[in-house]
């Protein structure tokens, strides 16, 4: 009995391991070149969520040589995901010289924020020098630029001997967390920092990003969902770089549920992004039974999905008395730089970063959130083909007119569940955030960490503003 048992476990492993070798073709059907690096190992032991993906993500790269999305899928989850959805990434094995930046962020965090923060300019400056200060004293002391770039340098030239991927990710999160915090030198957010308009960053802090953001294809000075959210979760699914250490439960609590759903929702994502795939195979291999199948299954999925908003959105999770000052400051931005004589200014993250609603939003056909310029700045290049696939191959196009063929009918129903789902989520979204956006913090100027210092004489006005975002994208959901 035990024998036979071991037996079909060997067998089994020995299947994994075969159909682990299998691997997308170097280039899309139908696209000549791409960015390659060697794969990376699979480690499938530590969360279990992983392990679920596993035949999904043969099936993914089984289907990459014949039809294009599937292709920019399997693409996506070999490198950015380091061999998974939501990204694999380790904090730990790191080589000895990108060590120090972990050190020095966990140092520091415990004098990032403030229980009672100050209304006072001269308080609040002499906080953020004294930080910034001894960030920059600790990355001087610990931190050999050169051995940096020179690991970097080696990944870039598709060396990955060094580092695993997931390893690159967890650095990728840490350089963008300690710029974050660089930036701000406070929580929450006051004033006298959203007033800076340039601010010279240390050595140590720019040199890594360059390759960093090289690597992912973004070019904003400011983090982005994947660098500073996703990839901030270690392979056992603990956060790793949190912002209110030393604040009291309320803070710290809704701190964590705020940020796990940005992970959740990935999680949850990629069943949508498989569905989403194999619906269009099924289309365009003439199996339109099977497309529609595929179709429930995005709306059954994307339910699940979006009561990860609901379930957590409310003043019970995450509390909007602290949202404001405490959870969202620390993700904006708000400075810039010269670029070629001119001065350019980045945002923060936004909720409208998260792949999710862009890859549903394209794979319907709706025109995107993001202008191209903000895409190139905060949505890594893989997540963007990955959409820009999805919305060349949108079925609405291609349905016979209404009426004419009964098995299209059914797939422009289909198709029309899934919008009215995401019509639920945006209007429920317009609402809900208001009571977290108009929370008085007087210590800052309205601001939120997409949009930035909001124009506007008035939080009222400022509200407007992205109210009127909102009602416009409600608007375009169809
Ligand atoms: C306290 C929580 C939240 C607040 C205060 C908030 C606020 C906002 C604001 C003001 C905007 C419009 C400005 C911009 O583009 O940045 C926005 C956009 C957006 N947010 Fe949120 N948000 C919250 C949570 C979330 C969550 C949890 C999700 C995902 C489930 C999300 C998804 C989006 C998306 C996708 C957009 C782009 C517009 C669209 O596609 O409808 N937000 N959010």
């Amino acid at each position: 009995m035990i024998v036979a048992f071991i037996s079909l476990v060997f067998l089994f492993l020995v299947a994994v391991g075969l159909l682990a070798r299998r691997r997308p073709p170097s280039t899309p059907p139908g696209h000549s070149c791409h960015p390659s690096h060697s794969p990376q190992p699979q480690d499938s032991s530590k969360r279990l969520a992983r392990a679920d993906n596993t035949l999904q993500i043969y099936d993914i790269q089984a289907l990459a040589p014949r039809h294009e999305v599937a292709w920019y899928l399997a693409n996506l989850i070999e490198k950015d995901g380091a061999g998974d959805w939501p990204p694999r990434t380790d904090h730990v094995h790191w080589p000895a010289a990108l060590r120090p930046y972990k050190d020095i962020y966990l140092e520091l965090a415990p004098l990032l924020s403030a229980a009672t923060p100050s209304l006072d300019d001269v308080v609040n400056t002499e906080r953020r020098e004294k930080y910034r200060g001894l960030m920059r004293k600790l990355l001087t002391e610990r931190v050999n630029v050169d051995h940096v770039r020179g690991i970097l340098s080696a990944v870039e030239a598709g060396n990955w001997d060094g580092m695993t991927r997931e390893a690159y990710n967890g650095f990728y999160c840490c350089v963008a967390v300690c710029r974050h915090a660089y930036r701000w030198a406070t929580i929450p957010v006051v004033k006298v920092a959203q007033l800076e308009t340039i601010v010279e960053f240390p050595r140590e802090l720019e040199v890594p990003w360059t390759y960093l953001q090289r690597m992912f294809g973004v070019t904003a000075d400011s983090g982005n969902n994947t660098a500073n959210v996703l990839h901030n979760f270690d392979l056992q699914g603990e956060r790793v770089y949190k912002i209110n250490v030393a604040m009291k439960d309320l803070i710290r609590e809704s701190e964590e549920i705020f940020f796990r759903m940005f992970l959740d929702l990935e999680i949850l994502g990629f069943p949508i992004y498989y569905s989403m795939v194999k619906a269009l195979v099924a289309f365009d291999g003439g199996d339109k039974p099977a497309c529609i199948r595929y179709l429930n299954d995005v709306s059954g999925h994307l339910r699940r999905l979006l009561s990860v908003f609901f379930d957590n959105v409310h003043g019970g999770r995450i509390s909007p008395l602290v949202w404001l000052s405490y959870i969202q400051g620390f993700q904006g931005w708000g400075i810039g730089r010269y670029i070629n004589g001119e001065y350019v200014k980045y945002d923060g993250l936004s909720g409208n970063h998260v792949l999710v609603f862009q890859a549903i939003d394209a794979f319907l056909g709706i025109e995107r959130y993001l202008t191209d310029e903000n895409m190139e700045r905060y949505i890594p290049r893989n997540q963007r083909e990955l959409c820009l696939a999805f919305k060349r191959h949108t079925l609405r196009s291609r349905l016979a007119p209404p009426g004419q063929n009964p098995e299209d009918d059914r797939i422009e129903e289909a198709l029309q569940r899934i919008v009215r789902q995401l019509r639920v989520f945006r209007a429920a979204h317009r609402t809900r955030v208001i009571p977290y956006l108009e929370q008085p913090a007087p210590e800052r100027l309205p601001m939120t960490a997409g949009k930035s210092v909001l124009n506007g004489s008035s939080l009222r006005e400022a509200l407007q503003v992205l109210d009127n975002l909102m009602v416009t994208r409600l608007r375009e959901t169809q």
